[in-house]
C-alpha cells in the first residue's frame, strides 16, 4: 500500500490582526465539549493557558471517551444537559466566556423530531443565554450555514461540469441587478447577508436560526459580547463522521474498511468547502482574544472556493492517498432539503479578524487518513462492529 504523503500546508499568510484586546486567561466553559468540535475547542484553549470547564450530557454516541482526553490535559468536566437551566446554574465553576458547541447536529435526524431539535438546539442555546444574560458572559456560539434556505441556495445560478456543480459566473453577468440576491456572488460565495427569509433550511437548520437569532438578539438587548459563528462543513482528526453528518471523515473511513457509499442526488456532483479543525482553531483564538469588542456580531466561516470539492472530486482525492477504492452507488434522489453546491464567503472574517483557512484540501484529508490509520482497531470496533 502506498504511504501518506505529507503535502505541504498552503503558507497563505493573514493579514495583520488590527485589534488584540485581550491575551490574559480566562475561566471558559465548553457546553457540548465532549463531541468532536467541543472537545478540540476545549483542549486548545487549554493549551492556550485558559481554566477550561466542560459540560456534556453525552448524548452523542462516542462523547463519553472524550472525557479521559479532557481530564488527561487539567479540564473538569460535568455531566449536564443544555435544556436543564439549573444544570448551568448549579455548576460549580467560574465561568467568564461560554464557547456553545452543543447540539444535535444532523440535518436527517432533526426531520424525525423536530420538537427535540427546536428544544435541544433553539430552547438549550436560549438557557445559556440566560446564563450569560445573568452574569454578563461573553459567548461564541457555533452557528451553521443552514441557516440559509436550501430552496433560496439551490436557485442560484449554476452548471454542470464533468465532476462537479460550479457556479455560473456568465449566467450571473446576465442577470439584472435587482435579479441577483444580496450576500452571494459566484466566485466568492455566500456572505452574512445572504436572506435567511425562504424555506427548506431543514429542521436542523430551523433550530440553528432560532439560537442564531437568540444570540443576537440577547448580544443588542442586553449588551453582552457575543459573536455567531455560521460554519459550514468543519472537518477533522477525532471525527466520528457517519452518512447524516461528517460526511468527510464517513467517506475516508468507508475507503478505509471499503464499506459501500452512495451518490444521493446530483450524481456525486454535489459540492462543498471543507474547514479544517486546525484552522477553525485560529480563527477561535481571533475572537477570543477580542471578544469584547462583538456585539451579536455574524461572520460566515468555511472553507471557501479553494478547499470546496465535490463527493466525485473527494472520491478520486481519497483512491490516491489511501490507495483504496469502495463501490459506490448512485440514487437519482437527493435528500430532503439538501444543497447542491455551497461554498462561503469569508471575507468579513479576513478583513476583520485578519483570518482566513490555511488547510488545503489535501494536507487536511490526508490527516484524516493518518488518523484513521493510527486508530484503525477502534474505528474498525465502531463502524464494523463483530468484524
Ligand atoms: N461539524 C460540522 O461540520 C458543523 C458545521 C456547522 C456547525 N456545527 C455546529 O457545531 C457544534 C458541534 O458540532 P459537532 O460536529 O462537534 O457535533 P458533536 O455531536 O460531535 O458534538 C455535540 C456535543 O454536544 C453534546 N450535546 C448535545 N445535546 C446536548 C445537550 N442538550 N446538553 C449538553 N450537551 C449536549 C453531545 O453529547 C456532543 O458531545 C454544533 O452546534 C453544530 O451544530 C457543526
Amino acid at each position: 500500500m502506498a504511504g501518506f504523503p505529507l503535502v505541504a500546508r498552503a503558507e497563505k499568510r493573514p493579514a495583520a490582526l488590527a485589534v488584540q484586546e485581550r491575551k490574559s486567561p480566562l475561566h471558559i466553559l465548553v457546553t457540548g465539549g465532549c463531541g468532536f468540535i467541543g472537545s478540540h475547542v476545549a483542549v486548545h484553549l487549554r493549551e492556550q493557558g485558559h481554566q477550561v470547564s466542560v459540560m456534556d450530557n453525552l448524548v452523542r454516541r462516542g462523547s463519553e471517551q472524550n472525557i479521559a482526553l479532557l481530564t488527561r490535559h487539567g479540564i473538569s468536566f460535568f455531566h449536564g444537559d443544555v435544556r436543564n437551566p439549573e444544570d448551568l446554574s448549579n455548576l460549580p465553576t467560574r465561568v467568564e466566556l461560554i464557547c456553545d458547541t452543543s447540539a444535535q447536529p444532523s440535518v436527517v435526524t432533526g426531520y424525525a423530531n423536530p420538537l427535540f431539535d427546536i428544544t435541544n438546539n433553539g430552547l438549550g442555546a436560549i438557557h445559556i443565554l440566560e446564563y450569560a444574560r445573568g452574569r454578563r458572559l461573553s459567548m461564541t456560539f457555533w452557528s451553521s450555514s443552514r441557516v440559509y434556505g436550501a430552496d433560496r441556495l439551490n436557485s442560484l445560478p449554476r452548471r454542470e461540469a464533468p465532476a462537479r456543480l460550479e457556479y455560473d459566473a456568465d449566467a450571473w453577468q446576465q442577470l439584472a441587478d435587482s435579479q441577483r440576491p444580496a450576500g452571494f456572488d459566484p466566485i466568492h460565495g455566500v456572505a452574512e447577508d445572504f436572506s435567511i427569509d425562504g424555506g427548506q433550511r431543514s429542521i436542523y437548520g430551523l433550530s440553528k436560526l432560532i439560537a442564531d437569532a437568540a444570540c443576537q438578539e440577547y448580544a443588542h438587548a442586553y449588551d453582552l459580547p457575543i459573536v455567531v459563528n455560521r460554519f459550514g462543513v468543519i472537518s477533522g482528526q477525532g471525527q466520528f463522521g457517519h452518512a447524516d453528518q461528517g460526511w468527510l471523515v464517513w467517506w475516508a473511513v468507508a475507503h478505509w474498511f471499503q464499506l459501500p457509499l452512495t451518490y444521493l442526488g446530483w450524481r456525486g456532483k454535489q459540492v462543498r468547502d471543507i474547514l479544517f479543525v486546525e484552522d477553525m482553531l485560529e480563527l477561535l483564538d481571533r475572537q477570543v482574544q477580542n471578544i469584547a469588542r462583538f456585539r451579536g456580531e455574524v461572520f460566515n466561516l468555511g472553507g471557501g472556493r479553494e478547499n470546496s470539492v465535490s463527493l466525485r472530486e473527494a472520491t478520486q482525492t481519497m483512491q490516491e492517498i489511501s490507495s483504496r477504492s469502495t463501490q459506490i452507488k448512485e440514487e437519482e434522489k437527493p435528500r430532503q432539503g439538501d444543497i447542491g453546491l455551497y461554498w462561503t464567503d469569508n471575507r468579513k472574517a479576513t478583513r476583520e479578524l485578519g483570518w482566513q483557512p490555511r488547510t488545503d484540501l489535501r494536507s487536511g484529508i490526508t490527516r484524516i487518513f493518518e488518523w484513521i490509520r493510527k486508530n484503525e482497531a477502534e474505528l474498525r470496533g465502531r463502524y464494523l462492529p463483530g468484524a
